[in-house]
């Protein structure tokens, strides 16, 4: 039996380790290989994996992240519930760089990703709720324990990339409700609500895009700059997280396949 996880971290821009002293698995997949080896380690009593999305030197852009592998290779070894951060631009002047946000809702403008596992039968999950509401709750907590004032809520209009968007885009974002922006938060979540997996986003505010109020153009440099100031924050938040994060899984994430024949069989 290979190495085994309960939870996993999926580290975003600037967050390529976490764990110490953990062990390293190369993992295989009907989808080819995840992003790099994945790391496990016991973190408070749980073992715990990390995956770095972007791979430990950043070699895959948002659009090329082998989403599907990643996600089958944490479910492989065991993992259930999975904890998201990620870099994002603020489309609220109040969600200003430095800002954690807990979002509950999610806009997908990408195009062309690879977004589901099941290109045969009839196979439609729920995704009226992307985030896992156990999963929220616990880094909420986390975060206050911490004295971090996290936003709570709100939604995450997730673009196709690798460029930023124009000022007219970003301002169309904003009218339509959208909190905050990024590049890689879909498929992330459909992709781990179709293996009935917790899937909770944690998402760390670098920049005010460039169409809100006070926005400038938005830099690589300054997103890069921006995480890594704030990566031991990051940190120590995710770390806690996993301690409190409930192994019962009191919420409607196990279920989402009930009752649904799958094509596949799932690891
Ligand atoms: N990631 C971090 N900041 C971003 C922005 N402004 N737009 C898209 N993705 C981002």
């Amino acid at each position: 039996m290979g190495p085994q996880a309960e939870l996993a971290v999926i580290g975003g821009s600037g967050l390529y380790a976490l764990l110490e002293d953990a062990t390293e698995h190369r993992v295989e997949t009907p989808y080819g290989p995840p992003s790099d080896p994945v790391t496990v380690a016991q973190v408070a009593g749980r073992a715990v994996a990390f995956l770095p999305r972007h791979g430990r030197d950043h070699r895959f852009p948002p659009h090329l992240i082998p989403y599907r592998a990643n996600l089958w290779a944490l479910r492989s070894l065991g993992v259930r519930q999975i904890l998201a951060p990620c870099a994002v631009g603020g489309l609220r002047p109040e969600l200003g760089p430095g800002t954690f946000v807990i979002p509950d809702q999610l806009i997908d403008r990408t195009s062309g990703r690879a977004q589901t596992y099941y290109d045969r039968g009839a196979v439609h999950v729920s995704f009226a709720d992307p985030y896992c509401p156990r999963g929220r709750d616990t880094v909420l907590a986390a975060t206050a324990a911490h004295g971090i004032e996290a936003h709570d809520g709100g939604t995450m209009v997730v673009v196709e990339g690798p460029r930023f968007s124009t000022r007219a885009e970003s301002r169309w974002f904003s009218a339509i409700g959208g909190a905050i922006i990024n590049m890689t938060g879909h498929p992330e979540a459909v992709l781990a609500r179709e293996l009935a997996l917790c899937y909770t986003a944690v998402a760390l505010v670098t920049d005010l895009d460039a169409g809100v109020e006070g926005g400038h153009a938005v830099t690589q440099e300054e997103v890069f700059r921006v995480f890594g100031e704030n990566t031991a924050r990051l940190r120590e938040v995710l770390l806690d997280a996993v301690g409190r994060l409930s192994a019962d899984r009191d919420c409607p994430c196990p279920h989402s396949l009930d009752g649904i024949k799958l094509p596949i069989e799932l690891p």
